[in-house]
């Protein structure tokens, strides 16, 4: 092996000796001979009610399926199957609320009582096999009871990210189709109170699919309820008809689990879906092998369970893996910048997940907040999202780590379901490398017309084996599935990031070529913004930007042509700001909103948002042959 030098992290010895992968670059080529050996063999670590016929079906490529012919539930992985063991009373998940007033725990037995009385309640509201439930909750226990209650009688869920506007959350309800909405009064977010019932009541006031919408009281916020759809929770509770156990139905491996809303380079967000056989398998696997789950840790990831890394690593890995996992309904900031590092020392942490953002917005607050705690519990840290820059690698690792614990950077997306670049705790790290492919992935770095590029040069990330936690489809829109990720280069799944690989085959990710904006790690699209904007009365045309961010990554800029006879007046770009936080979110707010008299486009129509950004950075506009005059 090449050696390895220059800004380089070699973990102390015991650390490979005693994980779960000792020897991670001879698994990976093992893994690589023969990838569906190896997930066989990690399917075989969990319960199936029936096995499969094939490991792989991929007569029907690119609609790849896993584990064909088998019976599975992923709930049955989650609980059940810890009743019987020494987990039964193991604290599965552990939460805390924003002020720190108050404090919940849940025995693996607990918690699936809670999971069964949700789910008895959704069965009798006439919830069945493959049914829609929308989910927007809060951090807080009961969206784990939500997820779990759907998944364990079939239906399928679809979590919205509850700081997402009515607008967005309406079109989200109806292409899903929802019977159900499940929601809280309110969250709170730094103190205050985000009202999520009065949206959810614009959301659905012309649904024609919701039926019914549970209403879980956690901020005690004044809400109307209707007196035929909506019910509180704890009313529901105490009913005869939510006592007692539900079944975790029989499923075929490949029926679905859930849907999940992500951005992509139209304005309609794409329902990615995932299955219960393969999902399960590969959020297990990746949990287990890159953090080294063990009984006896204390796992925080610190994403919401609307977004995939909720569902991967919040809900469904830790749970598969038997682990404790705690959540945190606040943010890392409120009321003070040692919120989390409180939680760490408070709870013992061992493991901890988050995003880069998270690490650059708490090292501009100082050293001083963490060293006021005791972070010994600590062994592994975790990074997500977007690349982490090597001085936040640095201050994680220095000042959180004590520059004992190694940092896994993982890259993956929603339509991976699982991590697809990473490394394992004993391997050696380069600060802002993502890392190696994930055992059994064959990482492949292509120019534009499909010729691999030469180490250290830039190019098209793509993934050449299929995996068993891929995205199965796009719900309903199987040909913007193909189009999407198979056709670029057939027969490849196309990522949508650039990267390039160095002489030691470590992963470079650089980021998104398409209209994909990372902003904090939220995933948004370019279109969803322009549409929100469009949709004030004075503007006629916009186009949206990401540009770096010290902090948040990348930052929005938008840019506005204003309708004929409107005038730009001082409080204009402050009033697009919230309107574009009113129709689609207060995460997706420009920083920074121009007037223009027109925007840069090609003759055929299309705005060059490239040139906007050359332009806005000043740097050189490149290729204009297709410009317009
Ligand atoms: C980016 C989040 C660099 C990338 C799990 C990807 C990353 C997009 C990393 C998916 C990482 C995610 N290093 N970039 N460790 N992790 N990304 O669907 O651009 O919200 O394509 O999934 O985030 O975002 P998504």
């Amino acid at each position: 092996m090449a050696e390895l030098d220059g800004d380089v992290f070699h973990p102390d010895r015991s650390v490979a000796a005693t994980a779960h992968v000792p020897d991670a670059d001879a698994l990976r080529a093992e893994a690589l001979a023969d990838p569906q050996g190896f997930w066989a063999d990690m399917a075989d670590e969990l319960e199936w009610f029936e096995p499969w016929d094939k490991v792989l079906d991929d007569s029907d490529a690119p609609f790849y399926r896993w584990f064909t012919g088998a019976r599975c539930n992923i709930v049955h992985n989650c609980l059940d199957r810890h009743l019987t063991g020494p987990n039964k009373n193991k604290l599965a998940l552990i939460w805390q609320s924003e002020d720190g007033s108050e404090h919940k725990t849940y025995s693996y037995y607990s918690l699936n009582r809670q999971v069964n009385m949700m789910a008895n309640i959704i069965k009798a509201m006439g919830i069945t096999k493959g049914d829609r439930v929308t989910i927007y909750l809060p951090r807080i226990p009961e969206v784990f009871f939500a997820m779990l209650a759907c998944a364990k009688i079939g239906a399928v869920h679809s979590v919205i990210f509850a700081g997402f506007s009515s607008d967005a959350l309406a079109s989200r309800i109806d292409d899903s189709e929802s019977k159900l909405v499940i929601t809280a009064d309110g969250s709170f977010v730094n103190g205050s109170v985000f009202p999520l019932k009065s949206i959810v009541d614009e959301a659905v006031r012309y649904s024609p699919t919701v039926e019914n919408v549970i209403v879980v009281r956690r901020a005690g916020n004044e809400v109307t309820m209707d007196a035929l759809r909506d019910h509180w929770y704890s009313d529901l509770l105490a009913l005869p008809i939510a006592k007692g156990t539900c079944e975790t139905v029989s499923l075929d491996s490949e029926d679905p689990l859930y849907i999940l809303y992500t951005s992509g380079s139209t304005g309609k967000p794409k329902a990615i879906l995932h299955t219960h056989g393969g999902y399960m398998v590969g959020t297990y696997t990746t949990l287990k092998y890159t953090f080294d789950m063990r009984p006896e840790d204390r796992w925080w990831c610190t994403a919401d369970p609307g977004w995939v890394t909720g569902h991967s690593y919040l809900v469904y890995g830790p749970l598969l893996t038997g682990a404790t996992v705690f959540m945190f309904e606040g943010g890392p900031t409120y009321p003070y910048p040692n919120r989390w590092w409180q939680l760490i020392e408070y709870y013992g942490i061992t493991q901890f997940y988050t995003a880069p953002t998270a690490i650059r917005s708490l090292m501009r607050f100082g050293e001083a907040w963490p060293n006021r705690h005791d972070l010994s519990s600590l062994r592994l840290l975790g990074s997500v999202g977007e690349p982490i820059n090597p001085e936040a690698w640095h201050w994680f690792h220095r000042v959180i780590g004590k520059e004992q614990c190694p940092i896994m950077d993982t890259w993956w997306q929603t339509e991976t379901g699982m991590f697809q670049i990473t490394q394992t705790p004993g391997e050696p790290q380069k600060p802002g490398s993502a890392g190696k492919p994930f055992f059994g992935q064959d990482v492949a770095i292509l120019d534009a017309d499909g010729n691999e590029v030469p180490d250290g040069e830039e190019g098209f990330l793509v993934l050449k084996n299929p995996w068993p936690a891929m995205l199965r489809t796009l719900y309903r829109d199987d040909q913007r599935y193909v189009d999407t990720y198979w056709s670029t280069y057939p027969g490849v799944y196309l990522a949508g990031d650039s990267a390039r690989r160095d002489a030691d085959g470590y992963l470079w990710i650089i980021g998104r070529t398409d209209d994909v904006i990372k902003v904090s790690g939220h995933r948004l699209g370019t279109a969803e913004v322009e549409s929100a904007l469009v949709s004030h009365p004075a503007v006629s045309e916009a186009a949206a930007i990401g540009l770096p961010h010290e902090v948040k990554g990348n930052a929005i800029h938008a840019y506005v042509v204003l309708r004929v006879g409107e005038k730009e007046t001082p409080t204009l770009a402050e009033e697009l700001r919230a309107h574009v936080a009113q129709h689609l979110s207060p995460i997706a707010k420009p920083d920074a909103i121009d007037v223009v008299e027109k925007l840069p486009k090609t003759r055929s129509g299309k705005i060059m948002r490239r040139v906007l950004k050359a332009r806005a950075q000043g740097l050189d506009e490149g290729d204009l042959s297709t410009l317009e005059e």
